[in-house]
């Protein structure tokens, strides 16, 4: 059975330059299903799960902050994820380690190889497992990787922007790539006259792709289900090491570098001493702690409550 439905000339052509809607049936392969899921999710290290409510705060709408599930099982997960409540899971590398799902993203790798006559690199390739509910958001971001969202459950409203300054600003990115940030980006409502697409309908069976690093914000109608496959390319590897290279300039020396207007050969030297350093410091000089606002509580009447002190996360 192919997963991939109804690829044409033109989206081989346009893969990865522009926004573009294929159809897949990863549906029927019955993997993501509400008990499906409960059980994957009983089975997956905790570790690389993301349980997150969304909060509002000035400037940031629709953030995620991270909820404390130890203790609550796939099922109850699952409940919570289809009440009222905005619910955001993300199951990580669900896609590479579990051995049935792993089947389907490498059947979908040989799909996608076969149309685009691309072989984008395999063992480079992260597929997670979104759940989210019928009010949660996908807060204003931009990925630092390649990404294609396969749609699977329910109706969603995606907007795309421009990767331009004004709605990818240099400093806002290199916040992305240091770590000080998820991939949050601070948004407001002017930022939408200036969309690629605002909105599109995304249903169940429809798979989007945008032009790397093209800042996207999701809303949900419904309860919905989503697979995210995300690898990084030779050009997204230069571009984000010469950009951690600027964001290190910018924090720690006061300079004020941009990469929009950098001449090719201050990219090609900022790309080569960024990779330096990524290897040696990393991300975790900047990286943010991750604090739990959040406990989500078995069998209890409301499935989230707040905890009385944030504390780091240790789940
Ligand atoms: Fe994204």
């Amino acid at each position: 059975m192919e997963l991939i439905k109804h690829w044409d000339a033109e989206d081989a052509r346009e893969y990865g330059k522009k926004v573009m809607m294929v159809e897949h049936i990863m549906a029927e392969t019955g993997l993501f299903t509400d008990e499906a899921l409960a059980e994957m999710l009983d089975r997956h290290p905790s570790h690389l799960i993301d349980f997150q409510y969304v909060v509002n705060e000035p400037d940031y709408p629709d953030r995620q902050v991270t909820v404390d599930f130890s203790g609550a099982d796939g099922k109850t997960m699952i409940a919570a994820a289809k009440s009222d409540l905005p619910i955001w899971i993300n199951v990580r590398e669900v896609m590479n380690r579990q051995p049935e799902y792993k089947k389907v993203l490498d059947q979908l790798h040989r799909e996608l190889e076969a149309y685009t006559g691309k072989n984008n690199d395999r063992a480079n390739c992260r597929g997670g497992i979104l759940i989210s509910s019928k009010s949660a958001r996908t807060p204003y971001h931009a990925d630092p990787t390649m990404t294609h969202l396969w749609h699977i459950r329910g109706h969603k409203k995606a907007w795309v922007y421009p990767k331009t300054p004004e709605f990818l600003p240099d400093e806002a990115y290199e916040s992305i790539i240091l770590g000080e940030v998820d991939e949050d980006m601070p948004w407001t409502s002017k930022l939408d006259e200036g969309a690629i697409v605002a909105p599109a309908d995304l249903h169940g069976g429809e798979l989007v792709l945008w032009p790397i690093r093209s800042p996207h914000r999701v809303e949900n109608v419904t309860f919905c289900v989503s697979m995210v496959m995300e690898f990084s390319t030779k050009a997204s590897a230069f571009t984000n090491a010469g950009m951690y290279m600027n964001g290190v300039l910018r924090r720690k020396y006061g300079k004020n570098p941009s990469w929009w207007n950098a001449s090719p050969p201050e990219k090609f030297i900022k790309a080569i001493v960024g990779r330096a350093m990524l290897k040696t410091a990393g991300r975790k000089a900047f990286r943010r702690k991750d604090m739990v606002q959040y406990k989500l509580v078995q069998d209890a009447k409301n499935f989230v409550q707040a905890v009385a002190a944030p504390y780091e996360r240790v789940h």
